[in-house]
């Protein structure tokens, strides 16, 4: 959606770092939002140094970086720590963290308390949460505290035992106005953008219609304000075929593999360390 062209502002890219403030400039003047997760230091000055508008420090980290098989386990000193390594490493891009389960849901006291870790312990700029209209009052506490929340809608991926798995969400008519209806309740509780993971195109870009606040989708079509990406799919680090959303764009782990075998080898067979490594 373009802007008032009579409005003179600093364009966003000229200001010295990303704010919450200037994602939504970036909605209003029709300036697609770029998100990537990452999790360490050199990811993250890598993310910063590409100019990444957002860095999300994804609970993914539990199954990309630690080897859970879900997000469930993450814990809130997992992401602190997490979180603070990603801060060291930027400069320009805006610094999101998961509320990672357990750590939320039991009111707004807990959503504060956790938020406040992540923020002044991780050095986090906004918090991101999964769930719906039920949290609307934290949101609306937390955004009081001085917390900007993103919201996240669509599959929630700390949900699957509930959901029993990774499954798409909101293809039928009842379950896309839920879905509909949580983004807006959000909005209005005060929340500052809105993640929509997994969800039908067409349902993703009616949503980012009706929000004033930036849409980030992932498996949610070309129709939202921005897009975010796993920073292990999108590097093609995992084995096996990745799922529909993700696009590779290199094939790191075979780079990292092959260098690994190549060291393996030279060590083993005396070419490394030669002269010129050596004192
Ligand atoms: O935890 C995460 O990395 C996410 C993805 C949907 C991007 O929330």
């Amino acid at each position: 959606m373009a802007g008032d062209p009579n409005t003179i502002r600093t364009p966003v890219r000229a200001r010295e770092h990303i704010t919450v403030t200037g994602l939504r400039e970036k909605k209003e003047l029709g300036e697609r939002i770029v998100v990537v997760t990452a999790y360490d230091y050199p990811s993250a000055r890598l993310a910063d140094k590409a100019g990444v508008d957002v860095v999300l420090v994804g609970d993914t980290v539990g199954i990309m970086a630690l080897g859970y098989d879900n997000t469930v386990p993450v814990t809130l000193d997992e992401m602190v720590h997490h979180v603070s390594s990603v801060r060291r490493g930027l400069k320009w891009a805006l610094l999101l963290a998961d509320l990672p389960f357990g750590t939320y849901e039991s009111g707004s006291d807990e959503a504060i308390r956790s938020s406040v870790r992540l923020m002044k312990e991780g050095g986090a700029q906004a918090v991101k949460i999964e769930g719906g209209a039920w949290l609307a009052s934290s949101v609306q506490r937390m955004t009081n505290a001085g917390i900007p929340v993103v919201g996240h809608v669509g599959l929630m991926p700390q949900s699957v035992n509930l959901l029993g798995g990774h499954k798409a969400q909101g293809r039928e008519p009842e379950q896309a106005e839920r879905i509909r209806e949580d983004a807006l309740a959000l909005e209005a509780a005060g929340a500052v953008g809105i993640l929509l993971e997994a969800i039908p195109a067409a349902l993703a870009a009616r949503i980012t219609a009706d929000l004033t606040v930036p849409t980030i989708g992932i498996g949610a079509g070309v129709g939202c304000d921005g897009q975010v990406q796993v920073w292990h799919d999108l590097l093609g680090i995992p084995p096996g075929k990745p799922y529909r959303h993700v696009k590779r764009y290199a094939a790191v782990g075979e780079v990292i593999e092959s260098a690994l075998r190549t060291y393996a080898e030279e060590v083993r067979n005396g070419v490394f360390p030669s002269e010129e490594n050596s004192l």
